[in-house]
């Protein structure tokens, strides 16, 4: 192969992915080649990254349990620190243990990564034999974690087209009336973002799942962008459209609003205790480390306390979007603190960002292959950490930039 060709080809096409390298916190502005970038490109929404007590609690962790944990949580690398994140998670979720059953109560599994957690959710639950009806716009972990579990019996339907799942589910219906080899019901499982990371549009979850209890089927809920920002305390979609414990499977990221890294699974106690057991990515991986559970300990405990990061987060997300239209960009069907500004074109889209930068404002231009061709789009990533002022001149220049490109007439 001619690697060589092909990064020249990328870089022609504008599809090159210019990776910048950062020098500071985490925070509203990043220190980048030695010179201060106003950001609007990380998913760092509560400012929580850098927050001095989740700082604190993995320097704690670190000097009372050291660094690494020694083996794949399912020998003996589960400390009690992961435990603990898991029943807070949990709880943080909706779960209340004391007042449920264990086949009703809920409960939740750490995992390395939000990608990993979407590939353990999926490929432990279904086989070659099992269906799977997934969202044209689902996250890439999705579709691999489909591909992986080698699902024989794939459905697409159109993004949030509710008429377009109701034909798939009747497709599905037909598929689910044989067995499977061993004698079991093949398991029918919905799967979709809850906030879609290219557009910030949200899932409409109560008619999916209203769907789904009409064909008997399962649902799951990638809350990757909703946890830690949609609904009170920002315990995520569900709790957003009230139906918090209504959707069988729910996958987040513990890297975007909860600052650190990770990936979990809730649900209920069974099915966690089923990944538990039978997750190929927790049986064969190593786990979190010991500061990253610690500090993701203190993320939930934050979030408990308090809602005033996330209502920061919203104030700072609506006077960010009334400012965008104002101006006249198109900021597609954004219902979240994702915020696209609509290019089309790869080239220009890669020459915005640039001119951007170049002003003082980091955001990315989002292209092929992370959406079609010809939507490519800036991605604006309001904080809570950010003041009115920071937006004010982030406003600013996009405005300068939008019209000396010829985005805005
Ligand atoms: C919708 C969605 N799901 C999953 C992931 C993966 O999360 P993580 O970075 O924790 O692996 C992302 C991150 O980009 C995402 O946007």
């Amino acid at each position: 192969m001619d690697f060589e060709t092909i990064i020249l080809e990328l870089k022609n096409q504008g599809l090159y992915n210019d990776i910048k390298t950062i020098e500071s916190p985490q925070g509203a502005y990043l220190t980048i080649r030695g010179e201060k970038k106003l950001n609007l490109c990380s998913n760092n929404y509560l400012g929580l990254a850098s927050h001095p007590r989740l700082v604190r609690a993995a320097r704690e962790a670190i000097e009372k349990y050291g660094v690494g944990t020694g083996s794949v949580r399912a020998l003996s690398g589960t400390h009690a620190l992961h435990i603990e994140l898991e029943e807070r998670l949990a709880k943080f979720k909706g779960a209340d243990p004391l007042r449920q059953s264990f086949s009703e109560a809920r409960a939740a599994l750490v995992l390395q990564g939000g990608y990993v957690a979407n590939l353990a959710a999926i490929q432990t639950l279904l086989g070659k034999e099992d269906v799977v009806i997934s969202d044209e716009l689902n996250h890439a972990s999705i579709i691999d974690a489909i591909r992986l579990a080698q699902v024989g019996n794939k459905f697409i339907y159109k993004h949030n087209d509710m008429a377009d799942l109701r034909v798939k589910l009747e497709e599905a219906a037909a598929v689910r009336k044989t067995p499977r080899a061993d004698g079991q019901e093949r398991v029918v499982l919905i799967v979709t973002d809850g906030v879609f990371s290219m557009d910030g549009d949200l899932a409409p979850l109560p008619e999916i799942v209203a769907l789904a209890k009409e064909y008997g089927c399962m649902t799951m809920v990638d809350d990757a962008h909703g946890e830690g920002v949609l609904g009170e305390h920002g315990r995520g979609i569900t709790h957003h459209f009230g139906i918090s414990g209504e959707v069988d499977i729910e996958v987040g990221t513990l890297s975007k609003a909860f600052g650190v890294m990770g990936g979990f699974i809730t649900g209920k106690k069974p099915l966690i205790e089923f990944y538990r057991q039978k997750a190929r990515q927790f049986l064969f991986s190593n786990g979190l480390s010991i500061p990253d559970t610690a500090a993701l300990i203190e993320s939930v405990k934050i979030l408990e306390e308090s809602d005033e990061l996330v209502k920061r987060l919203w104030e700072r997300v609506r006077f960010l979007k009334e400012g965008l239209l104002k101006i006249g960009f198109d900021c597609g069907a954004s219902k979240s603190p994702i915020t696209p500004l609509m290019i089309g074109e790869e080239v220009l889209a890669r020459d915005f960002s640039g001119r951007l930068y170049e002003e003082g404002v980091y955001a990315t231009a989002i292209k092929f292959p992370m959406v079609a061709k010809g939507r490519a789009r800036i991605r604006l990533m309001p904080s809570a950490i950010h003041e009115e002022h920071d937006l004010e001149f982030a406003l600013s220049v996009c405005e300068k930039v939008g019209k000396e490109l010829k985005v805005l007439s």
